[in-house]
């Protein structure tokens, strides 16, 4: 029991009296709420995860292992996992998402499913990349995103005539198993046919877009000009047909960072995972500072203080991220504010 000498928190003493009355309690599945009372009401939030920063040039040998000894028939998702020392047992990279690194040779596949999850990936390297969602194939380059949203059928593979290709996946599988909301399906077929996707009339909960070339993307953030002195330029990949987030639950951006340039330091509620896709610089995040380059992916935890800002002197840096803001925005739980 954690007690507080607070009006209007738990502050009780135990007693004989009173354990032989929890015992009864227990026998009842039943529990005295002022014993829990100020741990499951914090004050603000008290996330189980912690700031990680993941290195690529630390984790690249191991996932380049992982296709010597699985197949990815086998595995049938090929996925070195981000798991947060926090939320090992959800699965977390950070707070309710998931992140892992899939990796895939020529000629391989994975079978096609669908999941209550929502799902993206940002590719990271190679040639050939390829993936299907409700039968509409895209063809994937190196930094696209592509998004399989919750309920469409998907699978990925890598062209015979491709290279070995190396992709982050996003996805909010904690989130769904915390609101035990979580499905998945295999499909008939073992890969889907393609199949044109009608966009008349969309009402779907997520962006009818489900390829973002860099290309595109990125010549959008440089002309971006939405500037905010806690991320830099900022590039919302969003849905076209409400101008909102691209998923119900998870949102993604790109944000620049000029040559030395450093934000201010803020918190909100809600998690977020960072890839780096271009340059190098630091994060301080929760009073730790993290070095990232090319490739490095960090976790940011809810209400964790955090800035950035950029090492080089001549060179833009980019981060790429995901977050679970549009579900908390949904749910009217998002609060930021600026920090020291
Ligand atoms: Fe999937
Ligand atoms: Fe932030």
């Amino acid at each position: 029991m954690k007690r507080e000498s607070v009006i209007g928190r738990a502050n009780v003493d135990d007693t004989p009296e009173l354990e032989a009355y929890y015992r009864a309690l227990e026998g009842e599945a039943l529990g005295a709420l002022w014993n829990v009372a100020n741990e499951i009401e914090p004050w603000y939030p008290q996330p189980k995860s912690v700031p990680v920063l993941w290195k690529w040039r630390r984790i690249e040998p191991l996932v380049r292992r992982a296709p010597e000894l699985v197949s990815a028939e086998k595995a049938a998702r090929r996925v070195v996992m981000l798991v947060n020392p926090g939320r090992k047992e959800w699965s977390a990279a950070a707070g309710l998402l998931y992140t892992g690194v899939q990796i895939m040779n020529p000629g391989e596949f994975t079978s096609a499913h669908r999941h209550q999850a929502s799902a993206l990936r940002f590719i990271m390297e190679g040639r050939g990349a390829y993936t299907v969602v409700d039968g509409e194939r895209l063809a994937l380059c190196p930094r696209d995103l592509v998004l399989t949203p919750n309920g469409t059928w998907h699978d990925h593979g890598i062209d015979a005539g491709g290279t070995q290709c190396v992709w982050q996946d996003g996805l909010d599988i904690p989130m769904m198993n915390a609101l035990d909301a979580n499905f998945f399906e295999v499909h008939p077929d073992v890969l889907q046919k393609p199949a044109p996707l009608s966009r008349e009339n969309w009402s779907k909960p997520y962006s009818p877009v489900f390829k973002y070339s860099w290309d595109e993307s990125y010549e959008a953030l440089k002309k971006s000009t939405t500037h905010s002195v806690f991320d830099g330029a900022v590039y919302q990949y969003s849905n076209p047909v409400t101008g909102g987030p691209i998923m119900p639950t998870i949102g993604a951006q790109l944000q620049l960072l000029k040559p030395k340039e450093q934000t201010k330091a803020h918190r909100h509620t809600g998690s977020a995972i960072y890839q780096v896709a271009k340059g190098r610089g630091w994060s301080v995040i929760g009073g730790q500072r993290f070095e990232w380059e090319e490739k490095d992916i960090f976790a940011l935890p809810s209400w964790a203080p955090h800035s950035h800002g950029n090492s080089s002197a001549s060179e833009d840096a980019v981060l790429f991220s995901f977050n679970d803001f549009p579900a908390m925005r949904a749910l009217a739980l998002y609060r930021e504010e600026e920090t020291k």
